[in-house]
């Protein structure tokens, strides 16, 4: 299906990706189309390994191939200049092209029998939160994408970690790989401002824009211990570790052990995502640690306070 140009929606290890060859504009066109995403938002190029992720760039400084050699297969994505067979559609007419190697079975497997570099955002419709299941998908995109290949829950459960390596590296997104990590590898790195334009175009940095990831639910964003006073009955919380006992909810998820933000992690979208199907008409959420994968949990938080989408 790949190679005939169609859209299939793909396991990965972090969210589950709306996949389409890359090389194909039309293909490419498609995933734009069915996900109702603007297109200036570029699209992550998905390959098998180091030496395909070369074949789409114009160069892969020395620090690229020390973050690839200790991150992949895995939740890193690399933004490198691109060369010229990425069709201008998959990078908004930017000059760089983000790739990564994920590691998951199936998306490993496709991308090799398909032969074809697979460009895929996150399967969602645009703005909202992210697929973390096959069921996810299926409720946000049926009827507009070809197929779904369901490999099971997402391990990671949170987006990639995008650094640009054009320059000097920097920080585009927070993501499933923690910063920590990163720098024990490369030493400290920057990350980009909120209000920090593209190397080459007049719009908001990647990964950035506001509202996104966003709940219909109007979320409000708490301190864990901190009492919340709303003006309704019917308040959710999401929240972790011993914290859940404050306040009064009506619903309660609780992510798992501050000392295990892997599992927050994991399942956080899908929480996320139970807490809005419900009546509720507000979800408190607790403020992770600001450390690991707590500083992209915290992203997303706040990307889902600050705006609301309809449901669709
Ligand atoms: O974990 C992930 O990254 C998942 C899975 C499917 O791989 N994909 C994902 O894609 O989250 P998406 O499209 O939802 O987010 C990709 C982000 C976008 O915000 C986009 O702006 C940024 O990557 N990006 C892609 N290419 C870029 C480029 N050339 N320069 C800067 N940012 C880029
Ligand atoms: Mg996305």
């Amino acid at each position: 299906m790949i190679r005939d140009g169609k859209l299939v929606a793909l396991p990965t290890e972090t969210v589950y990706g709306l996949g389409a060859d890359a090389k194909n504009p039309a293909a490419v066109a498609g995933i734009f189309e069915s996900k109702r995403r603007p297109h200036f938002d570029p699209l992550i190029v998905h390959v098998e390994n180091v030496d395909h992720a070369r074949q789409q760039v114009s160069d892969f400084p020395e620090i690229a191939q020390r973050l690839v050699s200790a991150f992949w297969p895995g939740p890193l994505t690399l933004v490198l200049p691109k060369n010229d067979e990425i069709p201008d559609l998959v990078t908004a007419g930017l000059s760089t092209v983000g790739v990564r190697v994920p590691n998951h079975a199936l998306i490993q497997e496709v991308i090799r029998l398909s032969g074809k570099a697979i460009a895929a955002p996150s399967a969602n419709p645009f703005g909202h939160v992210s697929p973390t299941t096959a069921d996810h998908v299926f409720s946000g995109l049926k009827g507009r994408i070809d197929a779904i290949l369901d490999g099971g829950p997402c391990g990671v459960g949170l987006e990639s970690t995008i650094i640009s390596c054009v320059a000097e590296p920097v920080v585009l997104r927070v993501g499933g790989l923690p910063i920590e990590d990163v720098e024990r590898v490369i030493g400290p790195v920057r990350r980009a401002r909120a209000d920090e334009s593209k190397e080459d175009a007049a719009q908001p940095a990647p990964g950035m824009l506001s509202r996104h990831y966003a709940p219909a639910r109007r979320l409000i964003l708490a301190e864990p211990g901190e009492l919340v006073s709303v003006d309704s009955s019917r308040a959710g919380l999401l929240t972790y570790g011993d914290h859940a006992s404050t306040g009064s909810f009506c619903q309660i998820r609780n992510l798992g052990p501050e000392d295990d933000l892997r599992t927050c992690a994991s399942g956080f979208f899908a929480a996320m995502r139970d807490l809005d199907a419900t009546d509720l008409d507000v979800i408190i959420a607790h403020r992770f640690p600001p450390r690991g994968l707590g500083i992209a949990l915290n992203d997303r938080l706040e990307r889902a306070a600050s705006g609301r989408v309809s449901p669709d």
